[in-house]
Parts: C-alpha cells; sequence; structure tokens
C-alpha cells in the first residue's frame, strides 16, 4: 500500500518564494537608488509594471490598435472587453464599462444611480473606505439628502481583485470596480461590472459613443 502520508506532505510543501526572480519582472525594479537596490513596497497604492504589460502595451500599439468597437473593421472587433469580462466572470459583454480608473467608475455609478435615489434613501459604505468611494456619496448626500451609514471593513473591490479570484455572479453584487494601475498595468484605465438590470435602466453618464459609459 502506497505511503500517502509521503504525498500529502510533498503536496502541501509550502513553495518557496524566490524574490530574484520575481523581481526581475518589473524592470523599474533593476533601478538603484542612493547606489542601493530599489526596494518598492507601494504597490497596494499603485503596482510597478511587469514586462508582460509593458509587452502587450507596444504590441497593442503597433499590432492591434484601433478604436474600440466603434468601428466595423477587424481590428476594431479585435478591441474588446471579453478579457475583463473573463477575468470577473461576468455573465455578459455588455456588463463590463471601461473608465478612467477607480474613481471615475465609482463617480459613474453614484452619479447614474444616484438619479433615482430620493431623500432619506441610505448609503451605506464601509468604515476603511477609500476617498473615491466616500466623496461621490457626500456629493449625492449634499445633492438628494441622503443618509450615510458605515458600516465595519470587508475585502473592498480595487484592492481584492489583485488577491483573490473575483467571481462577480458568485459573489451577486451589483456593481464591482477594478483599476489597472493596482494590477501591474496602466494607470488611466480602468473598468467597473454592472448588473445587466441595472446597466439597461441607469441614466447616462456621459454623451458619446459606444464605448462611452453609462
Ligand atoms: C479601494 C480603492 N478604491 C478606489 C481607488 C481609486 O482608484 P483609481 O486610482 O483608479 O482612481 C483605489 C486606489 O487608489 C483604491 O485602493
Amino acid at each position: 500500500m502506497p505511503d500517502n502520508r509521503l504525498t500529502l506532505k510533498a503536496a502541501t510543501a509550502p513553495v518557496a518564494f524566490d524574490v530574484s526572480a520575481v523581481s526581475a519582472d518589473f524592470p523599474l525594479l533593476a533601478r538603484e537608488v542612493h547606489g542601493k537596490p530599489l526596494v518598492y513596497l507601494d504597490n497596494a497604492a499603485s503596482a510597478q509594471k511587469v514586462q508582460a504589460v509593458l509587452d502587450v502595451m507596444t504590441s497593442s500599439d503597433t499590432q492591434t490598435y484601433a478604436n474600440v468597437h466603434r468601428g466595423i473593421h477587424f481590428l476594431s472587433s479585435e478591441a474588446t472587453r471579453e478579457t475583463a469580462r473573463r477575468f470577473v466572470n461576468a455573465a455578459r459583454l455588455e456588463e463590463i464599462v471601461f473608465t478612467k480608473g477607480g474613481t471615475e467608475a465609482i463617480n459613474l455609478v453614484a452619479s447614474s444611480l444616484g438619479a433615482e435615489i430620493e431623500e432619506g434613501d441610505e448609503i451605506i459604505v464601509s468604515d476603511m473606505e477609500h476617498h473615491s468611494n466616500i466623496v461621490p456619496w457626500h456629493f449625492l448626500r449634499e445633492r438628494k439628502g441622503t443618509v450615510l451609514k458605515w458600516v465595519p471593513v470587508t475585502g473592498d473591490g480595487c484592492q481584492g481583485l489583485v488577491h483573490e479570484t473575483v467571481d462577480v455572479q458568485a459573489l451577486d453584487c451589483d456593481f464591482y470596480v477594478a483599476t489597472a494601475h493596482k494590477l501591474y498595468g496602466l494607470s488611466g484605465i480602468g473598468f467597473f461590472y454592472g448588473k445587466h438590470e441595472h446597466l439597461e435602466t441607469m441614466q447616462p453618464y456621459q454623451g458619446g459613443g459606444e464605448r462611452s459609459t453609462r
């Protein structure tokens, strides 16, 4: 009979984290500052870009760039929201809305949903929120006379997506905000997931072509 204890031990032994190998993937970390190797610990605010992201940025500009979904030609239809949809397991492509980042996504939701909100309605936010998930609700309170309430923190969206697999259908959330610069990507781009039923009824936030948002 095989010794299962040994098999189990091998399967669960912690894998050593090779810091040098991981660091080598981030070109900026090769810099020296004051004669010493750069140590960067501010990833929660903004992560450095990994080489694979820099490569994709170059190849998307040189190989596949097109106006997203506003054209009917091959390159335009190739530039889709499908990767983001799969990343958070949204049921439909139209539930993914690209924005300029997390702040714009939350402002968009607060502003568009705000049209349906009435005086005395309650907005509940966690007591550890980033300012971009507080100030838009303050604006709404001033505009509409809503009531702001606070609850203890849970895993929040922009940070949670970096550390765990997010399945918006399993979470059954109405909205989920993501920003690229915490995911080793660019500053100035993000997206949010919104349940189709809400996006269908929300007031438009900006006017423009197909890729501009509700
Ligand atoms: C939890 C959380 N929400 C929202 C944001 C704002 O995102 P962005 O910098 O893309 O506007 C951040 C990042 O600073 C964040 O950490």
